[in-house]
């Protein structure tokens, strides 16, 4: 049988890996796949540099249309990156009857409703495994592997270029922005780093894991996002003290208790993990994703989320399924998003007013009497319940001092008040450094 053939659009860190495994291990996955998968097209706006990446192998072109267009073309990857070029030529590839593979967590999570449904219409399948934590199979898992499971919550590990500087942050004492370089050449960190840094790319990717787990749009507009470029070294050094580790954490979460309105949490933001759990040593530029759910208890996927090579394994998986499902009946395949697109629910995503989770505060207050049972007494009035309290001393001057405060569960809402009213003391001397934490039990 005639090898499927494949169009490559864009062949940077990713296109670049992905061309290269499989001409590796063609021979291997033919006989996983069935059927020959090769690159018989590439894209890209820097035609010597692929060139030199594809050598004989594929037809190098610098219009992405062009491979489109190409009638013998049936499945193309989008490995371009960004909302841009990178949407109209999936829709393109969509329209034109093609199969698409793309990595671009980005496009999905913002776009992913429009171009689901145009799949949809076309019949022909859009495969994203390697959008969400690299090389770990955590779409399968989510969408195949945990079928018969209500899924309670999530909570990943999922940018590597933060992980990556939080952990060599906290081991070597390097600075952030060296660090980020680093990041930056071992091809970790996205086209704009600012993404990365600012947790926009890991809302993405819990952007995904939310509508696959739960059944629900993309809608990335309503993810709280928060990143770790606010953080300071000393919360790091505090939070090891109290036998917690700082995590960028996405979680996206069923809630259903009592007194709470029925929705779904998606948040991403650094948490203070404990240091027991496995999740809070992955260290560098790995990645995990801790699953709670209801049959099978808690699961956890640990492995590289970025770099060329471990992307391109996710990207090849998906050629492998799609020349596997290519023959199947459309309407039976695998849906998109899990559900079945008459299935979807309505749960609304909720505001982060409604969130319930614990809470590290680092005050820096005047050294005096009273201080602590003002804070602790608004804390009370507002239902708050203490977990531990620290006192070391401030490094600016003997006459304050940082108070680390680590509460129980409570209403989000019920903290921003009682943070306000915490702030408006005299006696506190600094803007009150607020880091959610999650027992994750
Ligand atoms: P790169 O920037 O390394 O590669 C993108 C390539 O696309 C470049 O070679 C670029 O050329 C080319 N390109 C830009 N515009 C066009 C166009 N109009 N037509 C054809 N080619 C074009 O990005 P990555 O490989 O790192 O990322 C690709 C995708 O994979 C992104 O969506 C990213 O978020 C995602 N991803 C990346 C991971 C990683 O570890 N890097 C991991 C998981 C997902 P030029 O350089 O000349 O602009
Ligand atoms: N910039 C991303 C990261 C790449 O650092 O995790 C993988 O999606």
């Amino acid at each position: 049988m005639k090898p499927i053939q494949v169009g490559l659009l864009g062949i940077g860190t990713v296109g670049r890996g992905t061309f290269e495994v499989l001409l590796r291990n063609q021979e291997e996955i033919k006989r996983r796949a069935g059927r020959g998968i090769e690159i018989a097209m590439v894209a890209d706006l820097d035609t010597a540099r692929a060139q030199q990446v594809v050598g004989h192998h594929a037809k190098v072109v610098s219009n992405a249309q062009e491979v489109i267009d190409n009638p013998d073309i049936d499945i193309v990857i989008e490995l371009i990156g960004g909302y841009g070029i990178a949407k109209q030529l999936v829709m393109a590839a969509i329209e034109a009857g093609k199969h698409v593979v793309t990595a671009n967590k980005a496009l999905l999570a913002v776009h992913g409703t429009e171009i689901f449904a145009a799949a949809h219409r076309r019949g022909v399948m859009i495969c994203f495994e390697a959008a969400v934590a690299g090389g770990i199979p955590i779409i399968k898992a989510l969408r195949e592997g945990l079928t018969a499971n209500r899924i309670e919550w999530i909570a990943g590990i999922i940018n590597g270029t933060t992980n990556f500087i939080l952990s060599e942050m906290r081991d070597k004492g390097l600075a952030f922005d060296e660090v980020l370089k680093q990041a930056q050449a071992l091809g970790y960190a996205e086209a704009d780093p600012t993404f990365d840094i600012e947790g926009v790319d890991a809302a993405h990717k819990a952007t995904i894991m939310s509508a696959i787990a739960y059944g629900i749009p993309v809608q990335f507009e309503k993810a709280y996002v928060e990143g770790i470029s606010k953080l300071h070294a000393q919360d790091i050094r505090y939070a090891e003290q109290l036998g917690y580790r700082i995590k960028l954490l996405g979680i996206a979460k069923r809630v259903n208790a009592v007194g709470t309105r029925e929705g779904i949490e998606l948040r991403v933001h650094p948490c203070l993990v404990p240091t027991k759990r496995l999740i809070a040593n992955v260290e560098g530029a790995m990645n995990a994703v801790m699953i709670q759910a209801d049959a099978v208890g808690t699961t956890l996927y640990y492995g590289k989320g970025a770099g060329s090579e471990p992307t391109a394994s996710a990207v090849i998986a998906d050629l492998v399924d799609v020349t596997r499902l290519m023959t199947a009946d459309p309407l039976n395949r695998v849906p998109h998003l899990a559900f079945q697109p008459d299935s979807m629910s309505d749960l609304p995503i909720l505001s982060m007013d409604e969130v319930r989770t614990s809470y590290y505060l680092r005050l820096v207050v005047a050294d005096e009497a009273g201080v602590l049972a003002k804070i602790t007494g608004i804390l009370a009035q507002a239902e708050i319940s203490i977990d531990a309290v620290l006192q070391r001393p401030g490094s600016e001057s003997k006459q304050e001092t940082d108070l680390i405060i680590l509460t129980h569960t409570c209403l989000e809402a019920h903290m921003n008040a009682a943070m306000a009213s915490i702030q408006a003391l005299k006696s506190v001397l600094a803007p009150i450094v607020r880091i959610r934490k999650e027992e994750l039990s």
